[in-house]
């Protein structure tokens, strides 16, 4: 699928007395990858839930390819081509890795208009090579017919990397990849996503290794107390006082 623009106005979003987002406004073209930085309890995980349909904004507008998407069901926001993974992984781990990604390409399937007058055997055969597409682009074929259980959690995070790709999107939302991760499995993290980028999907990654961010990310958004705090290259906002002062200021930094 080609890509597709994202754009937040005016966003905002309250739980109760909390103020999780404040007034966001962000425009994401096609193409690249985009990090999300900022310190606990900024609202990252937040505007990821706005974004894709998991929580509703209490003000302001999403849209995506033009088409405002706040207030359609997850499963709409998916099938319009936004996929993401959690920042606690949601594998099923009783259900093999080939089962496991298939949820992906099915809910595509189930949701696609076109799937009304789809024959159920040509339905079936697209998610059984959506499945093998997203298994083989994140190196998993190989262990598609083992539990999930059996994984271990680096192989389980490509799973759920998997699952997302299984939706072919065009913007890929990852929540913390590379958290948990060893310097060597955080590298090939990277290179895989820097491939992702080179096959033409955007990215918007929310991760606290500031290197990884650094070496992967072509623009970063800086997220403080729900607001936003600064945007740019690595290089600007990483350089920002504001941004430091932001970071300095939190218990993880
Ligand atoms: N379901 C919820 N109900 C009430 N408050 C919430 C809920 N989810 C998040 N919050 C609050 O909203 C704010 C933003 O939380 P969020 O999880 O988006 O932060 P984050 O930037 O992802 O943090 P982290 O780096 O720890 O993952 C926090 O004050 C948090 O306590
Ligand atoms: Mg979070």
């Amino acid at each position: 699928m080609a890509g597709a623009e994202l754009e937040l106005k005016n966003v905002s979003l309250r739980y109760g007395g909390v103020h999780a987002l404040e007034d966001i406004n962000i425009r994401l073209g096609t193409g690249g990858i985009t990090g999300l930085i900022g310190p606990n309890g900024a609202g990252k995980t937040s505007l990821f839930n706005v974004i894709t349909g998991f929580s509703r904004p209490s003000a302001g507008e999403v849209r995506f390819d033009g088409q405002r998407i706040d207030g359609l069901a997850v499963q709409q926001i998916a099938r319009r081509g936004i996929a993401r993974t959690f920042q606690n992984l949601r594998v099923f781990p009783g259900m093999t890795v080939f089962d496991n990604v298939s949820i992906g390409a099915l809910s595509r399937q189930q949701f696609s208009l076109r799937s009304l007058w789809t024959p159920r055997r040509d339905k079936q055969q697209a998610v059984t090579d959506a499945t093998w597409a997203a298994l083989q682009r994140t190196g998993l074929s190989e262990l598609a017919f083992e539990l999930s259980a059996n994984l271990s959690y680096g192989k389980r995070k490509y799973l759920e990397i998997a699952r997302a790709l299984a939706l072919q999107p065009a913007l890929l939302i990852l929540d913390e990849p590379a958290a948990g991760l060893n310097d060597s499995e955080t590298a090939a993290l990277a290179a895989f996503l820097l491939q992702l980028k080179q096959q033409g999907l955007s990215l918007l990654l929310v991760e606290h290794d500031l290197s990884l961010v650094q070496k992967i990310c072509d623009r970063v958004l800086v997220l403080s107390s729900g607001r936003l705090l600064a945007e740019g290259s690595p290089q600007q906002v990483m350089s920002n006082p504001a941004v430091i002062e932001s970071y300095l200021g939190s218990e993880e930094y």
